[in-house]
């Protein structure tokens, strides 16, 4: 059997942390009960993928359409967000994590913006793992404001340009994608990023998800030809060791 040490290991994770209100139900508790069991869940991830040594983690928590929940699930979420931040900030600043909030902050109130601005600064000389929490974000937001952004400029807009206003274009493109929670969509993720991710999809509901699912789809990540719009034949010369004359 291979061992994650042998395989190759993502540059950049990227997750969909999907079915922490079915983790909830199961239980018959709130679903509020299942995000806040989603942020332990979190934690662990992150701490797996600075073991693993995965340099760029970019999460899922709230979606542009995730306000359309119910009034109290979504003061839920604001809330937990602010409460997580608050918690976890001191310990992963010393874990050598960097976060970053990514999302549209317009919506958001100014106590609110001013945490997201102080998790950031306070973790901003870390260099061990980047973590990206993808918060009231959508992958068609982050396209239209990079357009926007290139058009109030006078720049033109072209695919070069366009990537490095867009918001994550402090990191490079992810390598894998995870979904859990069973369902196998995008749910307007990382749109325009996730162009040649390798694609896992995860049965376990994100709550559940621990070091051996993450290690299941660093595995799967490991067997797969990433080919980039090339033939098999071609990827496997440029993989071969050069001859010395
Ligand atoms: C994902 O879990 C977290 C957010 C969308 C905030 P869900 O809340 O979507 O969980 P399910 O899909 O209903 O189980
Ligand atoms: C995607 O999950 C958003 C997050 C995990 C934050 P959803 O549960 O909102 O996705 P859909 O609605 O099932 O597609
Ligand atoms: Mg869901």
């Amino acid at each position: 059997m291979t061992s994650v040490k042998d395989t190759e290991i993502p540059r950049h994770i990227a997750i969909v942390m999907d079915g922490n209100g079915r983790w909830a139900a199961k239980r018959f508790l709130p679903r509020v009960a299942g995000h806040r069991q989603g942020v332990e869940s979190l934690r662990r991830c992150v701490k797996a993928c600075s073991d693993r040594g995965v340099s760029v983690l970019t999460v899922f928590a709230f979606s542009s359409e995730n306000w359309n929940r119910p009034a109290e699930e979504v003061s839920g979420l604001m809330d937990l967000l602010g409460l997580a931040l608050g918690r976890e900030v001191p310990q992963l600043k010393k874990d050598g994590v960097r976060v970053h909030i990514v999302g549209d902050r317009t919506g958001l109130s100014e106590k609110m913006r001013a945490g997201l601005l102080q998790a950031e600064s306070s973790t901003a000389e870390n260099t061990r793992l980047i973590l990206n929490v993808c918060f009231n974000y959508g992958g068609r937001w982050d396209i239209a404001q990079a357009a926007a952004k290139l058009a109030s400029a006078g720049e033109t807009i072209n695919e070069w340009n366009l990537d490095r206003a867009m918001a994550l274009a402090h990191v490079p493109d992810p390598d894998l994608l995870i979904r859990t929670g069973g369902e196998q969509r995008i749910s307007n993720f990382l749109l325009w990023q996730a162009a040649y991710s390798e694609l896992y999809f995860s049965e376990k509901l994100w709550p559940d998800f621990d070091e051996a699912e993450l290690d299941a789809a660093i595995d799967s990540f490991g067997r797969r030809q990433r080919r980039f719009g090339k033939t098999p034949e071609q990827v496997l010369k440029a993989s071969e060791p050069r001859k010395v004359a």
